[in-house]
């Protein structure tokens, strides 16, 4: 599966080889910390059980719900995707997302996002999308409002990171159309 982004960047699985990139790029402390799962420092076993899992997700699920962020020649640059949905089970899917250092600030993320939460609720049977971001996460926070996502509540001491606990902003954005 193949989905358009911008000038050439696109949307694709995860896939045995994108090991050394996700490795390459993780090694950025900022990323790891403004997000839950990613850990750090980021190790090659850490991208090979990625994969593994991600794999077997888009089996269970019959399609992906999580993607590389690619860009022209196929290279990895990112990942955004629903961790854990069960297409059909849940109305309510939550968004993640990381971009790799070099390609910030040109919009990526932005059209990223808008992209697949389109695609969400088309194929996804969901008809509301969370993001939860950290509440000094200026970037993100951006990211979801101009796709259109609207702030639903301030979380205090939401989860656990590196044994503090971390207060989190809940955005939504919930389709419109039937
Ligand atoms: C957050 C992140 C995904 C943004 O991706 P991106 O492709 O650089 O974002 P965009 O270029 O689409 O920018 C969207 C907006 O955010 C702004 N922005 C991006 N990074 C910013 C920063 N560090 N500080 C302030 N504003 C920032 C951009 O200027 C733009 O706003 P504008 O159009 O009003 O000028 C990327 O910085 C990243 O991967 N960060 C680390 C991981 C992370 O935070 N993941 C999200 C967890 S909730």
């Amino acid at each position: 599966m193949k989905l358009n982004i911008l000038s050439g960047i696109y949307l694709s699985e995860f896939q045995n080889g994108d090991e050394a990139a996700l490795v390459e790029y993780l090694k950025v402390k900022k990323i790891s910390y403004f997000t839950l799962g990613i850990p750090y420092p980021y190790k090659h076993k850490d991208a090979l059980w990625w994969i593994k899992n991600k794999k077997q997700e888009t089996k269970q699920q019959k399609q992906p719900v999580a993607f590389a962020i690619r860009q022209k020649n196929g290279e990895l640059i990112g990942g955004i995707g629903f961790d854990g949905l069960k297409i059909g089970k849940s109305h309510k899917a939550a968004l993640g997302y990381w971009l790799a250092k070099p390609y910030w600030g040109q919009g990526i993320m932005t059209a990223c996002a808008k992209k697949l939460c389109g695609h969400a609720f088309k194929k996804f049977k969901v008809t509301k999308i969370i993001a939860t971001c950290n509440p000094n996460n200026i970037g993100s926070e951006r990211v979801l409002i101009k796709g259109g996502f609207r702030q639903e509540g301030y979380l205090k001491k939401d989860h656990i990171k590196n044994g503090k606990y971390r207060d989190s902003k809940l955005f939504a954005l919930i389709r419109t159309s039937k």
